[in-house]
């Protein structure tokens, strides 16, 4: 063989945890399989009618797709059975999904948008599913709404697949970011990418420009700054990108630098964003501090802050270190 498989790499790092029992270890390798699974049943796309809209809303009122609700029972039939598991939360879920009776409880949490992007499903166009791993509070056995409601910074774990030309995992344990390949002839991820830095400095920015005039002015005064490129008071050109896929934008990050905002906008008051705390902006945030990089709603570290609701939307401002220090400084009127 010629790399290390993701199963090899987990084990490895677990021996280091002195007192370990083998259960993290089990449940990273039910998300693992999760994500095969949901990686197999994205490439055969309209091949076995997986396409399209499925005719209801999440509890966010947006519309599902077949895949989204597809990739979420791959996600709770993967990992439910293992007894590594407390509870589990989804985007795609309205409430807290219970262990079923039949099934011994563990001492995790598991949270996830089970597919990323799903606005570009159908046009074929890069889409992922985010993971997030919390202890369950000790004397819990039967999780509430309340139990999942930790900041980003106790998260165990945290990770993507990315199901694009390559399916690719990149994943933290919390001693920095790791990347592996899918092998699709073995059905095994190859570590490919280890510990992935996320360069400091960076000219590239991403933001749904068409978002502009809900935006505050921080943000529009540092977008209008790139833009301006070498005449501007950078003095040097930037170029930009806007995938609408939050795992495919982050991995570009990840491998080359750049900076991400979905920051908080006027266009609906009741929202203060677009992305969800839980299943989107922390465990992303996680990832990106690990690689090295910054990740703020330009007035508080995300990882920082106490959720109030589990589908909780929060502004986002992510990447390389330097330029999310600079957004930020904008935001505190320096
Ligand atoms: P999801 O498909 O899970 O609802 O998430 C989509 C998110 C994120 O991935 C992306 O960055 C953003 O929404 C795109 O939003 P716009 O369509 O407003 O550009
Ligand atoms: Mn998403
Ligand atoms: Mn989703």
């Amino acid at each position: 063989m010629n790399g290390k498989t993701i199963t090899q790499f987990i084990i490895e790092q677990q021996r280091q945890v002195s007192g370990a029992s083998g259960a993290f270890t089990g449940l990273v390798n039910d998300v693992v399989l999760a994500c095969k699974i949901i990686s197999n049943t994205v490439s055969k796309g309209a091949l076995v009618g997986v396409l399209g809209s499925a005719g209801s809303e999440n509890v966010q009122g947006e519309t599902q797709k077949k895949l989204d609700v597809i990739s979420n029972d791959i996600m709770i039939q993967s990992n439910e059975w293992a007894g590594r598991l407390a509870a589990m939360a989804s985007e795609e879920m309205d409430d807290v999904y219970s262990i079923p009776a039949q099934y011994p409880r563990g001492k995790y949490l598991l949270l996830f948008d089970p597919l990323d992007g799903s606005s570009n499903i159908d046009v074929n166009v890069s889409v992922g599913t985010i993971f997030s791993i919390l202890r369950c509070p000790a004397g819990v056995t039967n999780p509430l709404v309340r139990d999942f409601l930790q900041p980003g910074a106790t998260q165990v774990c945290a990770g993507y697949a990315l199901y694009g030309p390559s399916t690719m995992l990149v994943l933290t344990l919390g001693r920095g970011v790791n990347g592996f390949t899918l092998d699709r002839d073995i059905g095994e991820f190859i570590l490919t990418h280890p510990d992935i830095q996320i360069p400091v400095d960076t000219e590239e920015f991403a933001i749904n420009a068409s978002n502009e005039r809900f935006w505050e002015q921080p943000v529009q005064r540092y977008v209008e700054e790139c833009l301006a490129g070498k005449d501007g008071p950078r003095a040097k050109n930037f170029n930009m990108r806007w995938i609408a896929s939050m795992v495919a934008e982050v991995h570009r990050i990840l491998m080359r630098g750049g900076v991400f905002l979905y920051p908080k906008d006027t266009k609906d008051p009741s929202k203060a964003g677009k992305l969800r705390l839980m299943y989107e902006a922390n465990p992303m945030s996680f990832i990106v501090e690990q690689a090295g990089g910054t990740s703020s709603t330009g007035r508080e570290r995300i990882m920082d802050m106490l959720p109030n609701a589990l589908h909780q939307r929060v502004p986002v401002i992510l990447g390389s270190r330097n330029e999310v220090e600079r957004i930020i400084g904008y935001h505190m009127g320096s």
